[in-house]
């Protein structure tokens, strides 16, 4: 089986995560890391066995490696994900792509025009339990849906300080919410607020009128004091209930309440097998760029939404 040279930039708390998962990948031979920081990126080769750089450029004059995945802090992402499409390296970025529409857009075209795939780390398409409640969706298992409700709550992690809660948590739902719901957000109403002394917002409420007229509603916050991540999908028929850390999911009607069984899958495992296939098969992306854009789009537009306490419209098409 003919198998993807891959590298690894930012090897902090999640990037970590991304080098152990190629390093036990039986599709992807991990060339080399990259970490700024001389002293993580040294720690973390050394750990891995892999063979490790503190120098953006020199990382991408690695002969053998075909494909890079960036896990550098958000407003870093532009840049590093520019060096590697010109590099000619195929690119994963996780989310949120960038911190702004303009660079989103930039990143999107410069892969375009270079002929790189680009993928965004939109890791709840991957959860099993999402895939699950997808299929239930496409069967119409809950008759037509009224609204789908999120929730994604923690302490704040203190190592993200680029970006607050909107682009960093709840873009997630928003995301999962396109993809399950199949539309676009036509519009967006929010309340956000920071209680904390950083400099974003560290809790909002959301709610997106898709342009079908369902509802979807956010509450996302770096204020609780226990990590829930949820969500509930009411239809005219029945509802589904998934926690997003277990993978479980109720389906509930008026006669009964069933668990439908999904066998439990690393989501970051199944992300990057993607990343992987997209590039060996030459397929479309998804999660693509465009995803990671429009997704940054409803972000912006929630957050002039809660500062200007007043209804946002999106282009919907
Ligand atoms: N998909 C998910 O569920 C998920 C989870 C956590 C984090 N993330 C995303 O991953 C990214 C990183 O987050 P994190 O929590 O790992 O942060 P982190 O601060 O722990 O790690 C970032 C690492 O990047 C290094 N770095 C900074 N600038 C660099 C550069 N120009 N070149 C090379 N290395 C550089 C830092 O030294 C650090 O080790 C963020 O965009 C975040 O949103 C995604």
């Amino acid at each position: 089986m003919k198998r993807v040279a891959v590298g690894v930039i930012g090897t902090g708390f999640w990037g970590e995560n991304q080098v152990r998962v190629f390093r036990q990948s039986r599709m992807a031979d991990l060339v080399a890391i990259c970490d700024s920081n001389k002293k993580r990126a040294e720690e973390m080769g050394t750990k891995y066995s892999v063979p490790w750089y503190s120098d953006p450029s020199k990382f991408l004059r690695v002969p053998e490696l075909e494909a890079v995945t960036v896990c550098t802090p958000t407003q870093t992402h532009l840049k590093v994900g520019l060096q590697a499409i010109e590099a000619g390296k195929n690119l994963f970025v996780e989310k949120p792509m960038t911190g702004e529409e303009r660079a989103a857009d930039r990143l999107v075209n410069s892969a375009k025009k270079a002929g790189v795939k680009l993928l965004v780390g939109f890791i709840e398409r991957f959860n099993p339990g999402v895939r699950a409640v997808k299929k239930m969706l496409t069967q119409k298992v809950v008759g037509d849906v009224i609204i789908a409700t999120g929730r994604r709550v923690a302490r704040w992690p203190i190592r993200i300080g680029d970006v607050g809660v909107v682009k960093d948590t709840a873009i997630h739902d928003i995301d999962a919410m396109r993809y399950l719901l199949e539309e676009e957000v036509s519009a967006v109403f929010a309340q956000t607020g920071s209680l904390r002394t950083h400099s974003y917002e560290d809790y909002a409420e959301i709610m997106l009128r898709f342009k079908e007229g369902t509802t979807g509603f956010i509450d996302a916050n770096w204020l609780t004091p226990r990590k829930v991540r949820t969500l509930i999908i009411t239809g005219s028929d029945a509802t589904i209930n998934l926690d997003y850390i277990t993978q479980e999911i109720t389906l509930e009607n008026s006669q009964r309440l069933v668990k439908p069984f999904t066998p439990w899958a690393e989501p970051l495992k199944l992300e990057l097998e993607n990343f992987i296939t997209t590039i060996l098969r030459d397929t479309e992306e998804a999660p693509s760029g465009e995803d990671a854009l429009k997704a940054i789009r409803v972000c912006d537009a929630a957050l002039r939404s809660g500062k200007s306490k007043t209804l946002v419209t999106l282009n919907a098409n």
